[in-house]
């Protein structure tokens, strides 16, 4: 009797102390990115304890469950069960359903139980990772976490992808990465349910995977001469007989161990086998390989344009790579073999006796029509083993090989005419899957190859293009992020590039587009980031940014900024006349008008804090503001800044030198004359200038100032020198000329232009703003 009441004593007092916690759970409170095709809560929970079982049917779903639990077993310290008996309560059952698709599921969750229903291992994985999403961030955690309910709230899930290909592409070869990274890479990318990885395993900087009946191609072209220390298209040519000490490469074995690990996460390796272009490093190591058996070393950064190419007429040549091809569809289960075929400039093949013998032999009208013949007769190859081509959308052009699928990169043209033809497409446009451009205003970000990418374009990307017909878009088998490693030295740097905009593209590539709604994204994100800091992710925080975008209004003398980073109503708040953010910070709601010199500085806050990077802008006036400006050589047209007055319209060019407020000189020098229109006491000369010698854009190597009162006879009043120097980043300098106090009209400033960089080509000077005071 005592200890019947003593039960129910105790369970009233669970019921109790579990209603007085359960708050009721909303849509809102869910974080799971992708989001799923449908979600329907309904009443209560399923907490996990230590005794939860999973119940499973055969040795996939047990190996499926075990994963989960050794992730469950870090953060809880609880070891859970398998089972092949149901139990009556507080289990995860796997049921197979051979009515779904591959990779759908659906997930029901009960008080006392869950169900899973799936056709088999990938819709299982995928019903996992989204009930690992249910659960709380501290999930993640490789430490036991105390004081976590490791409940879910009871609620019904179907789920299925947009799109059967959701790919990403990591460039092993400009930076090598190794067998541990890769597999790291494969469990994120099994988190956002994406399915492919596609390697890139060559190109001209690195030949990364072992071929056996070809030794040299990794004894040679897996290293390079080591410049690291030099921007990546500022590094110059090497002599083929200095032995290169820098890169790695993948054992066939490690490559087998990779392909087995992804199969258990549904992620079908692709590689990437690049031809005719892109292949210095097998030239290096076999020189008859190419057209006339140049011998070249292995580039240690950007080559361009890409001359040094297969030959296309050499028999051997076509030996060669079916005898690569053989050991490389050994390693990779995959239905695809990625041939490439970006980039190639043929002028070789237009002298060579082999190459135009075979376009002779051919009726080839022409080297384009020679490229179509190699990537047609390499897929002839490839079908023979019942394996398909992809290569990238250069395989349009001369005709396309009648099976291949095309992966779209330049834009999405390609991508439409291969579909308007029958094939199949792969979407991966620069504009919106290029994760090697920048993601977050320039001057805050690290080094990056270029362009502008944030995380809300990925978001905005579409595979499907407006214009197509139905039966265009069947063709479209889903899209890619491609992360080219010409700036990604590290893990590190690979990991800020890829995340969070991967989770963008994961949602873009699973959800219906119906579904999808960025202000609805940036809600569940802060949820996937946390679990990002528990795995230790170096994800990139750049969306949270605050950002300026500045108009001049030089007929009123001011500046209007605008302040925004990515998301929808951000609380921004800023402060003038470099006060430090705190309380007396103003709430940003419109442009602010700026009429004097100050220093800006504005963040992001939450709760009334500021958070993250603080933003921060000098806005500079000064006497020649608005004045006119008698340029001895124009500037280059494609570099005119915001207009004539660009140089004196107190907005500053940043590293991004594509902003609009650049006016540069190709080899000529800048010589300017200002007209203060009246005289002006000065005493200070500001050039500012820019430097990216990956871009050609050098430094000025001398400047010089001369005042006048008449605008014919010029005194020199200082001058400053700046020898040539290595510099592996992009940076923004001010070149300030101090001079007595003059009173003076006109000033002329001359910067001089390098002229020739080490490596030979013209060189350009960038100048914005000058500033006199
Ligand atoms: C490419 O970006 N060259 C495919
Ligand atoms: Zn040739």
């Amino acid at each position: 009797m005592i200890k019947f009441k003593y039960i129910l004593f105790t369970t009233l007092m669970i019921v109790f102390a579990s209603c007085a916690k359960q708050k009721t759970v909303t849509e809102k409170d869910i974080h799971i990115i992708p989001k799923p095709v449908e979600l329907k809560l309904t009443e209560g929970r399923f907490d996990f304890t230590g005794t939860t079982s999973f119940v499973v049917v055969n040795d996939e779903q047990k190996h499926l469950a075990e994963s989960f639990i050794n992730t469950f077993e870090k953060a809880s310290g609880w070891k859970l069960n398998t089972t092949t008996k149901k139990p009556n309560t507080n289990f995860v059952s796997f049921n197979i359903d051979n009515n779904l698709s591959k990779e759908e599921y659906k997930l029901v969750v009960n008080k006392d139980h869950i169900e899973i229903t799936a056709k088999g291992h990938a819709g299982f994985l995928y019903a996992l990772e989204t009930i690992r999403q249910l659960l709380p961030e501290q999930i993640e955690s490789n430490k036991v976490v105390s004081n976590t309910d490791w409940h879910i709230p009871a609620l019904t899930i179907q789920d299925k992808p947009r799109f059967v290909y959701r790919g990403l592409m990591l460039d092993l070869s400009r930076h090598f990465f190794d067998k541990s990274y890769i597999e790291a890479t494969i469990d994120r990318l099994a988190m956002l349910k994406m399915n492919v990885l596609h390697l890139h395993l060559v190109d001209d900087q690195g030949w990364r995977i072992e071929i056996k009946k070809y030794p040299k191609l990794t004894e040679v072209g897996a290293w390079r001469v080591d410049q690291e220390d030099v921007i990546w298209n500022a590094r110059l040519s090497v002599d083929p007989d200095e032995k290169g000490t820098y890169g790695g490469f993948l054992t066939q074995e490690e490559l087998k161990d990779i392909v087995k690990y992804a199969a258990t996460k549904n992620i079908e390796i692709i590689p990437e086998i690049e031809m005719p272009a892109h292949v210095s490093c097998a030239i290096a190591a076999y020189p008859e390989l190419a057209c006339f058996n140049q011998r070249i070393g292995v580039p240690s950064g950007g080559v361009w344009p890409i001359t040094d190419i297969y030959c296309a007429g050499k028999e051997s040549t076509f030996e060669f790579l079916q005898n690569v091809l053989d050991e490389v569809m050994v390693i990779f289960p995959s239905q695809y073999i990625h041939i490439g075929g970006d980039e190639a400039t043929k002028t070789n093949w237009e002298k060579c006796p082999h190459c135009q013998k075979r376009m002779q032999d051919e009726g080839l009208e022409n080297v384009r029509e020679l490229q179509s013949y190699f990537v047609k007769r390499m897929e002839k190859y490839i079908n023979s083993k019942d394996k398909k081509l992809i290569g990238w959308d250069e395989i349009l052009e001369g005709g396309l090989a009648p099976e291949a699928t095309v992966m779209s990169w330049r834009g999405t043209e390609g991508g439409i005419e291969a579909s308007q033809q029958g094939h199949d497409v792969i979407m991966t446009p620069q504009s919106h899957c290029y994760f090697d451009h920048y993601q977050g205003p320039q001057n805050e970000e690290p080094l990056a190859f270029g362009g502008y990418t944030p995380l809300s374009k990925v978001y905005q990307f579409d595979p499907v293009v407006d214009a197509m017909s139905p039966e265009q878009a069947k063709h479209i088998l889903g899209g890619q992020a491609n992360l080219w490693a010409e700036y990604i030295p590290t893990t590190q740097q690979s990991e800020y590039m890829i995340f969070p905009r991967l989770a963008a593209m994961a949602e873009v590539l699973w959800s219906p587009k119906e579904a999808r709604n960025w202000d609805d994204f940036t809600t569940r994100l802060p949820s996937l980031l946390e679990r990002y800091d528990y795995l230790g992710i170096n994800y990139s925080k750049s969306a949270y940014l605050v950002a300026a975008s500045s108009t001049a209004d030089l007929e009123h003398k001011q500046v209007k900024v605008v302040l925004k980073n990515e998301f929808p109503n951000a609380d921004i708040r800023y402060v003038l006349d470099d006060k430090n953010l705190g309380e007396q910070s103003t709430k940003y709601t419109d442009s602010i008008a700026i009429k004097e010199t100050t220093i800006l500085k504005a963040s992001l806050f939450k709760e009334d804090k500021p958070v993250g990077k603080v933003f921060t802008d000098t806005i500079q006036f000064h006497k020649a503001v608005g004045n006119t400006l008698n340029f001895k050589t124009p500037y280059n047209e494609n570099y005119k800044g915001d207009g004539p007055l660009s140089l004196v319209n107190i907005l500053r060019g940043s590293k991004n030198f594509h902003d609009g407020q650049w006016q540069a000189w190709l080899v000529d020098d800048m010589e300017v004359v200002i007209d203060l229109e009246k005289i002006q006491s000065i005493n200070q000369v500001t050039v500012g200038s820019l430097e990216n010698q990956g871009s050609g854009i050098y430094f000025p190597t001398a400047i010089k100032v001369f005042i006048s009162n008449d605008g014919i006879s010029y005194k020199e009043v200082g001058a400053i020198e700046r020898p040539f120097a290595i510099n592996s980043n992009s940076e923004l300098k001010d070149f300030i000329i101090s001079f007595e106090k003059s009173n003076v009209r006109f000033v002329k400033v001359i910067a001089s232009n390098l002229k020739k960089s080490p490596k030979g080509e013209d060189s350009w000077l960038f100048v914005d703003e000058i500033l006199v005071e």
